[in-house]
């Protein structure tokens, strides 16, 4: 048995959904602990590229489990559509292979509208969110007056819960914003339609991950990435979930210590969706060329996203802070054919050297990276497939991360697809 976590280093789309796809492989089951669908992960599998949002990346073979957990924040409307997807594309989806758990807690229409209204309300200062919900979804989760999942199902409960929500919500936003109010009778039909779909799917996921733990190989699907945690990311532009790998204990509601290690998925450079500090961004065309080269538009907005050097302070950051045993690199190949490279290697703050992000975003604006130079390299990496292959420069680059971390580098991933990746040592 083994239990690893898999999770973005940076600030989300750092290849999660190719890496679980691809440890998947030596799995059994596949579980995600937080987030929503804000999430976007591709994975490409022979010439078919699969963008999930909400279902872990194990759906796509035959034989796993895939667990959705409490942790989870759910949007009936959305799984469905993504479950319809799948099943078009061929992919089994059935409740022998996707259990979701009674604690999630559900998004509801009100939450996006909400999301929209308050980044609107916030102007300038606005987040850049997905506009999914997931905030004011998570606010009704620690206001105490969320839906969860076994609330869905459960007609009279469900039925009792949204009036009170209702009338709330559209207080809000009849009054705040000046908006139209949703309508109960409305959402009340819908949703009861949406929770006979659910019924099937619904169990206690602590329960079973924790059985299928004692003999099965489990993997932890994160969402987003370290710096766009809610406690230690560039708050307040963050998600709203723990999506540091303390979130796996309460997501799914297994203890710490039934957990062997956390693999920290790191891009070979920097990327960030959505408004928030960024220190190592390229305002300039080498930052537009990386974007180019590397594709680098959200999976779930299509939104293009702002490049930026490699800044190993915050993969620093994610090894303390999700106690990271191991990175896979990825991308390393969207970075032949630049003459140099560089490495931020600590930001000089108030005069001092510091390798850490402070709290305070006046702080953080203040920071001004130092950078390493590194050699860049010609020949294309994408078909390498063992480290032997890589060329030296490169190999220069990916032992700085291992050196100014202080955790190993397992696998180092060329490209999109399944074989290419080349595994170095334990995750
Ligand atoms: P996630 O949210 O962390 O799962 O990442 P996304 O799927 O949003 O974005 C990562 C993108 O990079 C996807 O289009 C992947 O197919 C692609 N990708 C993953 N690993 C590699 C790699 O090593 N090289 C290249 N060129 N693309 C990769
Ligand atoms: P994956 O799992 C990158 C960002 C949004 C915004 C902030 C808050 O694909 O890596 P939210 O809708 O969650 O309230 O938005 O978080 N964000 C992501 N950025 N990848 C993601 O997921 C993200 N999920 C949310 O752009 O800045
Ligand atoms: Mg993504």
């Amino acid at each position: 048995m083994s239990a690893f976590v898999v999770l973005g280093s940076q600030w989300g789309d750092e290849g999660k959904g190719k890496m679980t796809d691809y440890l998947a492989e030596g799995a059994d089951v596949v579980v995600r602990y937080q987030g929503g669908n804000n999430a976007g992960h591709t994975v490409e599998v022979g010439d078919k590229k699969y963008k999930l949002h909400l279902i872990p990346s194990g759906i796509l073979y035959k034989d796993k489990l895939n667990v959705i957990g409490n942790g989870v924040v759910l949007d009936p409307e959305s799984i469905f559509g993504e479950i319809d997807y799948l099943i078009g594309e061929g992919v089994e989806v059935t409740p022998e292979n996707l259990v979701i758990s009674d604690r999630a807690h559900v998004i509801m229409p009100y939450h996006k509208i909400l999301d929209g209204a308050s980044e609107k309300f916030r102007g300038d200062n606005k987040i850049g969110t997905t506009k999914k919900g997931i905030g004011p979804c998570y606010t009704d989760k620690a206001e105490r007056c969320g839906i969860r999942v076994c609330d869905l199902i459960d007609n009279e409960v469900f039925a009792e819960k949204l009036k009170y929500n209702v009338e709330i919500k559209n207080a809000i936003l009849t009054k705040v914003y000046g908006l139209d109010p949703v309508n109960y009778d409305e959402i009340l039909e819908k949703y009861t339609a949406l929770a006979d779909r659910i019924r099937p799917f619904v169990k206690d996921t602590s329960v079973i991950v924790y059985n299928e733990m004692k003999n099965k190989k489990v993997l932890f699907e994160g969402a987003q990435g370290n710096l766009l945690d809610i406690d230690y990311g560039t708050y307040p532009y963050v998600t709203s979930s723990n999506t540091t790998a303390g979130g796996v204990s309460a997501g799914i509601g297994i203890g710490p210590t039934f957990i062997d290690g956390a693999v920290g998925i790191a891009k070979a450079y920097t990327t960030r969706v959505g408004e928030g500090p960024f220190p190592t961004e390229l305002l300039d065309e080498l930052g537009d060329a990386i974007r180019e080269k590397g594709f680098e538009y959200g999976t779930t907005t299509g939104r293009p996203r702002r490049c930026g050097w490699l800044d190993a302070v915050i993969l620093k950051q994610a090894v303390r802070v999700s106690g990271l045993t191991s990175f896979a690199v990825t991308k390393i190949d969207t970075l032949a054919g630049l003459e140099k490279l560089k490495i931020c290697v600590g930001y000089k703050l108030d005069g001092k050297v510091i390798d850490y992000h402070p709290a305070s975003l006046k702080d953080l604006a203040k920071c001004e990276p130092i950078y390493e130079e590194f050699d860049g390299w010609d020949e294309s990496i994408a078909d390498a497939r063992s480290y032997e292959e890589i060329p030296e420069t490169a190999k220069i680059y990916l032992k700085k991360i291992e050196e100014y971390t202080g955790a190993r580098i397992s696998i180092v991933s060329v490209g999109p697809k399944r074989d290419q990746t080349i595994k170095i040592g334990k995750l």
